[in-house]
């Protein structure tokens, strides 16, 4: 089976969260937030004692990890929801996400979870238009300026939000960059309603085969 993708990519408070619900509300299609399970990891790692840094250690988490995303964030049973959003794993989840073999096993997940899906999902995340589903329906790279996107961000501090978008598009792993074929929005100033619209008149615009 097929299941119909909407891919979203875009850095941090670009809105990829904010606009893939609304999105995935609209359609009555399902919704992967891909960011939470490179944070679920990280945070997992992080209370075993585990340096970010040291690669085959957090490989070993990742592996074992049994991540859900719906209805709320848990990783091997435990709910993790807010706690992926702590200062702490906003500054590790960079290194964990630059590690090759941690994406491969993301990757890997991301793409069983789809096939899964009964209906439609809608996907976002750094290399879901580049890697994850590069054959996806409506690829779409969601943008906006950099004080935007650390306002959006709320507690996170601009020097933070800048911080990881640099790291997230200058590591060697699958860096955040625009698909050749992926439609370019840029949200500064726009509603999410003006930004689900586009999407959707991009779903309508392809054939269903
Ligand atoms: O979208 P977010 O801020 O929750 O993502 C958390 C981190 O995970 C961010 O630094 C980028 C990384 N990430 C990634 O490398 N690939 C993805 N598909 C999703 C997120």
């Amino acid at each position: 089976m097929t299941t119909d993708i909407i891919a979203i990519d875009g850095p941090a408070g670009s809105g990829k969260s904010t606009v893939a619900r609304a999105v995935a509300e609209r359609l009555g299609w399902s919704v992967l937030d891909t960011g939470a399970m490179y944070r679920a990891v990280t945070l997992e790692a992080l209370r075993l004692g585990i340096d970010p840094l040291d690669s085959d250690a957090v490989v070993g988490v990742a592996l074992a990890a049994n991540i859900r995303t719906r209805p709320r964030v848990s990783i091997n049973g435990r709910d993790v929801h807010d706690e992926i959003r702590s200062d702490a794993v906003n500054v590790a989840v960079s290194v964990v996400a630059a590690n090759a073999a941690v994406r491969a096993a993301m990757v890997l997940r991301q793409r069983a979870l789809a096939s899964e899906e009964p209906g439609g999902l809608v996907v976002e995340g750094r290399d879901i238009t580049t890697v994850v589903f590069p054959h996806a329906r409506v690829k779409i790279y969601l943008t906006a300026s950099l004080d935007e996107r650390a306002r959006r961000r709320g507690d996170e501090s601009h020097e933070s939000v800048a911080r990881r978008d640099h790291a997230d598009s200058s590591r060697d792993a699958s860096p955040l960059r625009q698909a050749d074929d992926a439609i370019a929005l840029d949200t500064t100033g726009l509603s999410v309603d003006h930004v689900v619209e586009e999407i959707i008149l991009c779903l309508k615009n392809t054939t269903s085969n």
